[in-house]
């Protein structure tokens, strides 16, 4: 067979593989890319768990026509001004996700910057795009995608009921809603409002707690000490919970790195090592921590969804985890046993 090139609706369907996996994901890339635009309230909808109906709507930056029509083509990106892959301070940066939705699904996005008079709105359908069209909507953005995977059909029957998308979507939701304590959240199935979150108030350490509280519950936060350690210019802040506060499952441990939610080996394997004095093997502490470190020394890059990132010195990054976890248990086993000879 002879090789060819693929056509570009061909190629984004592919990408799309990679990059929305399922409802959840597409919520994912939309609330990032809200946050990116530096949203302080962001709602999302879902209905039929996200099959029928996506929408997300941010009170954001918002973006004119010309940048809309941009925005949907595939790498072209507002997040790397110089380039440059080292040094990312964003949670987007590939100019990926709106072709990739658009490309599986249809796909609208509404938009005004605050300083425009008005709105305008775009819509790709099966990777063919439209031309923008005037539109009334608030300052922001408004993304809506409809009937995702219509035009992937083998990805459509992946799909799990609407509960379990759902609930995909919930805990994506509030893993970037733990990283974000200033800006709002709801998410709702068109009936209910399965999140609502208000933009937590006070200093970061207060307002995170309060965040916590409310995605984690009350349970933790009552239970939690706070952890703040720095090495070698890599910061650890968050909260890690007393041993006393258990559960069967690794699934309430936390990580987050420059704000970015990810799922690391690291953490749990570090998070073991520091409990183990503590717990028995089989139970796991719940805990939430917020790694900030130049972004030169971790690279984001490495997964498709983003949800693993590679740190340029793993074991220091365990080490710090490790050692301000173990010092705050020992200091509050220190704190608890004075308390008792009182
Ligand atoms: N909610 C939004 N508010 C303002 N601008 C947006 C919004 N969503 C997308 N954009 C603009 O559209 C561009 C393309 O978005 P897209 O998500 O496809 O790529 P990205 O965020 O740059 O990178 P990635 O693929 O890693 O998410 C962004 O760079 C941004 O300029
Ligand atoms: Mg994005």
């Amino acid at each position: 067979m002879p090789i060819r090139r693929l056509p570009e609706t061909l190629v984004n369907q592919i990408a799309a593989g990679e990059v929305v996996e399922r409802p959840a994901a597409a919520v994912k890339e939309l609330v990032e890319n809200a946050l990116d635009a530096g949203a302080r309230h962001i709602d999302v909808v879902l209905r039929d768990g996200g099959r029928a109906l996506i929408a997300v709507t941010d009170d954001g930056c918002g973006v004119t026509p010309e940048e809309m029509l941009l925005a949907v083509e595939r790498h072209a990106t507002s997040k790397l001004p110089d380039n440059d892959l080292v040094h990312i301070a964003s949670l987007g940066f590939r100019g990926e996700a709106l072709p990739s939705i658009g490309a599986v699904a249809r796909l609208s996005v509404t938009s005004r910057p605050p300083e425009a008079e008005e709105a305008w709105a775009l819509s790709v359908e099966g990777g063919r795009v439209g031309a923008p069209q005037p539109a009334a909507h608030p300052k922001g953005t408004r993304v809506e995608v409809r009937d995702l995977f219509f035009a992937t059909p083998a990805r459509l029957k992946f799909l799990k009921t609407a509960r379990t998308e759902v609930s995909h979507a919930q805990d994506t939701l509030n893993r970037l809603a733990m990283a974000h304590p200033e800006v709002g959240f709801t998410l709702s199935d068109g009936d209910r409002k399965l999140i609502s979150l208000a933009p937590a108030e006070g200093a970061l350490f207060d307002a995170r707690l309060k965040r916590l509280a409310a995605v984690m519950g009350r349970d933790f936060a009552d239970n939690a000490l706070p952890i703040s350690a720095e090495r070698e210019g890599i910061g650890l802040t968050g909260y890690i919970g007393l041993p006393t506060l258990n559960r069967g499952n690794a699934q309430q441990q936390y990580l987050f790195v420059n704000g970015r939610p990810v799922r690391d080996k690291l953490l749990y394997g570090a998070v073991r090592g520091a409990y183990q004095d503590f717990l028995a093997r089989d139970r796991h502490p719940l805990v939430a921590l917020f790694v900030t470190l130049p972004p030169e020394q971790v690279d984001v890059n490495v997964h498709p969804t983003k949800a693993e990132v590679r740190f340029r010195d793993p074991g220091l990054v365990r080490g710090l985890i490790v050692s301000a976890a173990k010092h705050a248990l020992a200091e509050a086993g220190h704190r608890a046993s004075t308390t008792v000879s009182d």
